[in-house]
């Protein structure tokens, strides 16, 4: 795709229903992304979720995927520091998932996991600029690479993972000039969540695009749906109805 030229669609989901809907509105990615630790189970950060609740997430999401590529995001503390525990991870998840590729997040300092994992054939998908699991290193979730000496690394890095191996790389939230120098030096896919649109393809967060968290205002992100209004204003009818006793009425029961 990055060969020709076409713009490579990629969206999170954590569970078989809403996996369902989007692989058959056509998208070309499901990241089941360790963002689950905040969208479906209310944690600050993406630290707390683990290896086993990823696995669960990523086989829901595989069931429902017919048609797309599912990528399964590694958890913090299954591949960082020992080569070979990362490579135990990675094929727990290939196994007991049914998933395409894993994605990691990080360059050089985890390039003996990320190459472990590759000698065994499993795709890696490479995760470069804010990487969420090292929050407490950054401090802050804002922009990355700003400055020269970071922006550098980061270039460094990427032909590091293309040199490696890795099939595509996400670019999170750097400089969208930055990003295109990145997706021109590198011959895989670069995907972006607020890298501008020189890259090769977008990533959001499901329940982001579609409303369903509120609190979240980037400015990478476009919402295409208010659900979370909706979702209430459905809700609250239930409870109305229930309440009035309008429902269930004659042709709602047996
Ligand atoms: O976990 C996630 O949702 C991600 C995306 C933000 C790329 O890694």
């Amino acid at each position: 795709m990055k060969q020709r030229g076409e713009k490579i669609s990629m969206l999170t989901a954590y569970d078989y229903s809403m996996a369902k809907i989007v692989d058959q509105a056509g998208i070309d990615v499901i990241l089941v992304g360790d963002s689950a630790s905040n969208v479906m189970a209310g944690h600050e950060t993406t630290l707390p979720i683990t290896l086993d609740q990823m696995i669960y997430h990523a086989g829901s999401v595989v069931r429902a995927a017919q048609r797309c590529l599912v990528v399964v995001d590694m958890p913090f503390g299954s591949y960082q520091g020992n080569s070979k525990e990362a490579l135990n991870s990675a094929i727990r998840i290939m196994k007991e998932t049914g998933g395409h590729a894993v994605k990691l997040e990080g360059g050089k300092e985890i390039a003996e996991s990320t190459q472990r994992i590759l000698t065994a054939g499993i795709p890696v998908m490479g995760h470069l600029g804010l990487t969420p699991q090292s929050i407490y290193k950054f401090g802050t979730y804002q922009v990355r690479a700003k400055e020269q000496e970071e922006a550098e690394r980061l270039i460094s890095d990427a032909i590091l993972l293309d040199q490696y191996g890795c099939f595509a790389i996400v670019l999170e939230k750097i400089p969208a000039s930055l990003a295109e120098k990145v997706a021109k030096a590198v011959s895989i896919p670069v995907i972006g969540i607020g890298a501008g649109g020189g890259v090769d393809g977008q990533v959001l967060v499901l329940h982001d695009m579609l409303g369903i968290t509120q609190e979240f205002h980037p400015r990478f992100l476009r919402r295409y749906l208010n659900l979370a209004e909706q979702m209430k204003t459905a809700v609250a009818s239930y409870v109305s109805d229930v309440k009035s006793r309008d429902f269930p009425g004659e042709k709602e029961q047996y």
